[in-house]
């Protein structure tokens, strides 16, 4: 596909990295970030100078209709992550580890990370989890693979939390919190993503570490923020979470749209003679023209 690529107009064409991120981070200049899961909407993400584009694992509930994120597989995700990276020139490239692809061996998930970056494009994977994952993330990091932390409420330990609730709301929790955020730091990480935290949890982590943070449910004081795309755009079939505000109704335009052909064709309205070819007039002079089909229905 090559058609003409946008560019917002406040966006450098300089190809966002760690380094970048961390230099915004520096400068106190917010970091935007959004999911994409498919080739038009990273398209349309990375030609708004997003900075950071994550294909996130919510892709099994946003694009695949499961019910949480467990059941993805690494190749599900290698599928989504080609057709992104396809589309992405500018912005960093994340894409998440899925479930069980970094939670058996050092190894395997060496292995299971090098493929999202070889054949899938990734320019970091992410992986959920605190201070148990030091070790791994230092492994990673030693093995040249980008690493993005994401703690707080991590939708893969649902089973484990029995649901998804607020991380961090007591002293204890907020210690631990802050100690997972500089353990990270230490291991390597190039950026934790804080999800659903007290916004003063946010601040104290922000200001430990000098790796950018990036906040979804965390409240205003991250580095940057992101949201899942088919929450910020009302695509998603669920309620949403008091964190998310909506961008833009595209679930609405679809609908309206989808009417719109469905009654245009139902009454023979679409396509019109300027929407057919036609034949040459030299053919179309040697051609016959059918009789009306009679309608069976009287
Ligand atoms: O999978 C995802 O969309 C995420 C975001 C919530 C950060 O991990």
């Amino acid at each position: 596909m090559s058609h003409t690529r946008v560019r917002h107009e406040d966006a450098s064409d300089a190809k966002v990295t760690p380094r970048t991120l961390a230099e915004k981070k520096r400068r106190h200049e917010p970091i935007t970030a959004l999911t994409a899961y498919d080739y038009p909407t990273a398209r349309i993400v990375d030609e708004a100078g997003i900075d950071l584009i994550l294909v996130g694992d919510s892709l099994a509930m946003t694009v695949l209709g499961h019910e949480n994120t467990l059941s993805l597989t690494v190749e599900e995700m290698l599928h989504h992550a080609r057709a992104v990276r396809r589309a992405v020139r500018r912005a960093f490239l994340v894409v998440d580890m899925p479930y069980g692809s970094y939670h058996v061996s050092a190894e395997d998930t060496l292995r299971n990370a090098l493929i999202l970056i070889k054949q899938g494009g990734a320019e970091a994977v992410k992986i959920e989890g605190g201070s148990r994952r030091a070790a791994l993330i230092e492994e990673m990091t030693a093995a040249e693979i980008p690493v993005v932390g994401h703690i707080g409420l991590t939708p893969q330990s649902v089973l484990q939390m029995g649901g998804y609730r607020v991380q961090g709301r007591s002293l204890p929790e907020m210690e631990e919190l802050l100690a997972d955020a500089v353990a990270l730091e230490g291991a390597g990480a190039v950026a934790l993503v804080l999800e659903g935290i007290p916004r003063e949890l946010t601040e104290q982590i922000t200001a430990a570490v000098k790796v950018p943070t990036i906040g979804i449910g965390a409240g205003p004081g991250s580095d940057g923020q992101i949201l899942v795309f088919h929450d910020a755009f009302e695509l998603a079939f669920s309620s949403a979470a008091k964190f998310v505000r909506s961008f833009g109704d595209a679930g609405s335009l679809l609908r309206q749209g989808v009417d719109l052909y469905r009654d245009a064709v139902a009454t023979r309205r679409f396509p019109s003679d300027a929407e057919s070819y036609h034949l040459p007039r030299e053919v179309a002079s040697r051609v016959k023209t059918p009789t009306a089909p009679v309608s069976l229905a009287s």
